[in-house]
């Protein structure tokens, strides 16, 4: 049977993604290539949220078609995901050697078309069109792929993003919100449970706004967070987590849920875009400054400890120096536990990218830099605040760097290394930090004095 090989750009949905299509394929008798040097079939699983994302997966491909003239003849090349979707046809016609272009909604079909290909009935396949219910096709798993893999589980729970943010692609990559119904979620979380997973990442773009048109607010509880009580029935699961979620979506049903579900791990990554509220307008975010702060107030009150991650822009269409300051500015109140800063990218039919004022490349830079020194310095002290600390860790198998080593998560999403052996593999137990390392909590398991 043939082998494929996926390599994946951007997101945990992206990885969700490709697990699944991976999984589909085992399931039809494909094999997994260590590389892509020996695989039958190359797939690469793209993502379109900035330009820099979009050339890495093009001269990636661009590469491969280079070596499969050489040395492989035969080989299926293709494009997943959001690229795929947003670019469709034209990179065939840029890359004529490419076989297959398959959309955000066709993931499924992935076997069918290769299939296909590779019998040499069909000679190139673009798919991006859409596809009712196809929310509900991300759904199986492959959970012996590797030790890490085994014990924490990403489960989609709904596609697309109707907020339409001036600067984001994914409205049009992911289409429109569409979820899936509660019952076949807890269905897909209990079988997880069974095969021995411990903790789900409930996935999805907008998760907040999760079954906003299909179910009905019971008791001022939203769909979402009706969700999350279903999840946490399951017997087996221990830990609950979600991403992305939306600032608007921190009602106070969710607030309270953190206090009230135990599962529910106290970390949250809540994006913030900017700080300053003219920027928020213009990027049509739907919250201001001060609404941001208070959320993060009263999640801190509901749930003491837990960590908050953000992810902000700089250099903006318009974005002034006050403005950026405004930035910092919040960073300093707010004191994120690690914020992921991203310069602004034009993107294709977004209104940002047609809006005047665009920011020099050189002061999105400037701005890059500074934002980065002061989110760093915050985060580092936050880790040294865990030295003689108890906490509690999942853990998750080897490191990758050091076998002798494992590493695990806890609660508040840090990831931890300690000296351990397979007896640990899935446990989850409680560490004493030592010492803290670049975004690394270091432990020690022998807490017991
Ligand atoms: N809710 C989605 C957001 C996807 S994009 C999710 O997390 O899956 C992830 C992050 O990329 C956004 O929060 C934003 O900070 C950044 N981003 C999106 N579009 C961008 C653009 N055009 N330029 C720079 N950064 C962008
Ligand atoms: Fe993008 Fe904004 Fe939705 S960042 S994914 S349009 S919430």
């Amino acid at each position: 049977m043939p082998s494929v090989f996926i390599k994946t750009y951007g997101c945990q949905m992206n990885e969700r993604d490709s697990e699944a299509v991976a999984a589909q394929l085992v399931a039809k008798g494909y094999s997994l290539a260590k590389s892509e040097a020996t695989a039958d079939v190359v797939l690469l699983n793209t993502c379109s949220v900035r330009d820099f994302a979009e050339q890495k997966a093009i001269n990636k491909m661009r590469n491969l078609v280079g070596n499969a003239r050489k040395d492989r003849p035969g080989q299926i090349l293709g494009y997943l995901g959001c690229m795929a979707q947003s670019r469709g046809q034209e990179l065939i016609d840029k890359l004529p050697d490419v076989d297959l272009v398959l959309g955000t909604q066709k993931f499924h079909r992935a076997a069918e078309y290769l299939d296909e290909l590779l019998a040499g009935k069909r000679t190139k396949i673009v798919d991006t069109a859409t596809e009712a219910k196809s929310e509900a096709t991300i759904r199986e798993h492959l959970l012996n792929g590797s030790a890490k893999t085994s014990v924490s589980a990403f489960v989609s729970i709904m596609q697309g993003c109707n907020q339409h943010c001036t600067f984001c692609i994914v409205p049009a990559t992911r289409g429109e919100e569409r979820s899936r119904t509660i019952p076949d979620i807890v269905a897909e979380c209990r079988e997880l449970a069974l095969r021995g997973v411990k903790e789900v990442t409930l996935l999805g773009q907008i998760v907040t706004s999760f079954g906003k048109r299909e179910v009905t607010v019971s008791n001022g509880k939203s769909g979402f967070v009706q969700l999350l009580e279903a999840v946490h029935e399951i017997e087996g699961l221990a830990r609950i987590r979600f991403t992305s979620p939306h600032p608007k979506g921190y009602g106070d049903d969710l607030v309270e849920a953190y206090a009230r579900l135990p599962k529910l791990c106290e970390s949250a990554h809540i994006p913030l875009q900017s700080g300053s509220d003219r920027i928020l307008k213009l990027m049509h975010r739907g919250y201001a400054r001060e609404k941001f702060t208070g959320i993060i107030q009263k999640l801190r009150q509901a749930k003491p400890g837990i960590g908050i991650y953000t992810d902000i822009i700089v250099g903006f269409p318009g974005e002034t120096e006050e403005d950026f300051e405004q930035t910092l500015s919040l960073c300093r109140e707010v004191e994120f536990d690690n914020a992921y800063i991203f310069k602004y990218s034009e993107r294709r039919d977004t209104p940002a990218a047609e809006m005047a004022d665009q920011v020099p490349q050189a002061i999105r830079e400037e701005r890059n830099e500074r934002l980065l020194k002061l989110v760093n310095e915050i985060a580092a002290r936050k880790y040294d605040a865990f030295i003689g600390k108890q906490v509690q860790i999942l853990v998750e198998g080897p490191s990758k760097k050091n076998a002798a080593r494992y590493t695990g998560r806890t609660r508040c999403n840090r990831i931890v290394l300690f000296d351990g052996s397979a007896r640990h593999q899935s446990q989850i137990m409680d560490v004493k930090i030592e010492r803290t390392g670049s975004f690394t909590l270091y432990g020690d398991p022998a807490i017991l004095e």
